[in-house]
């Protein structure tokens, strides 16, 4: 059973300067939605900050950052230093069940960045979980996936509720300096689990991936 359902966003990280010429590709050219704009996530950080613009496409999002650098550099501003303008720094996945995915990840010897949240982050209200980078080494220059549960039209308003009541916590940029800080270098698998004789499964039909959706 897949634990995953959809892409819910993908987040690109803009050079300083550029996040309104690549809102205008966005919205003009691809006909997304403006439908979060902030300037400055954290007007009172003396060290770093960044800005954060949502773009809807109905089905999915796009979400653009631009660093902005005070005291220190902003780990946006290194991101796209190491990786280019425009640079992909995470893909957000929708699960059925988040808190059964991030025991299934653990156990299979994933590392998730921080605790699971629940906030509005810019597209709506979302379980939220960020996991450790693909690559080991510094956190604020690593592509790293977020896994996300969202409530779903018809879900029951009780279990809705049980499911996204607030738990305060630290968003991504606030989990990468903490990883920065503590000199977390650590990847988000190390593969200790993946058996040395393991080949891939003998490729399915098309669409067989989703028919087993289906019918579980
Ligand atoms: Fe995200």
């Amino acid at each position: 059973m897949s634990h995953l359902t959809k892409v819910d966003h993908v987040t690109y990280a803009c050079a300083q300067g550029t996040i309104e010429k690549w809102a205008w590709f966005h919205i003009e050219v691809e006909g997304g939605t403006l439908v979060t704009r902030i300037d400055d996530v954290r007007p009172d950080d003396p060290d770093s900050s960044m800005k954060l613009w949502c773009i809807d496409y109905g089905g999915f999002g796009i979400a653009l950052v631009e660093g902005i650098d005070r005291r220190r550099k902003s780990q946006v501003t290194k991101f796209v230093e190491r990786h280019g303008d425009h640079a992909c720094q995470h893909v957000a996945f929708a699960c059925r069940d988040l808190e059964a995915f991030r025991r299934r990840l653990v156990e299979m010897g994933g590392h998730p960045r921080g605790t699971t949240l629940v906030r509005h982050d810019g597209f709506g209200l979302v379980k939220q979980m960020f996991a450790k980078g693909y690559e080991e080494g510094d956190a604020a220059e690593a592509t790293f996936p977020e896994y996300v549960q969202r409530p779903q039209p018809g879900d029951d308003p009780e279990k809705v509720r049980i499911t996204f009541s607030e738990e305060a916590g630290r968003g991504f940029y606030d989990q990468i300096e903490d990883a920065i800080a503590a000199g977390d270098h650590e990847p988000l698998v190390d593969f200790a689990r993946m058996p040395p004789d393991w080949r891939p499964p003998r490729p399915a039909a098309p669409g067989a991936a989703v028919e087993r959706w289906r019918v579980t």
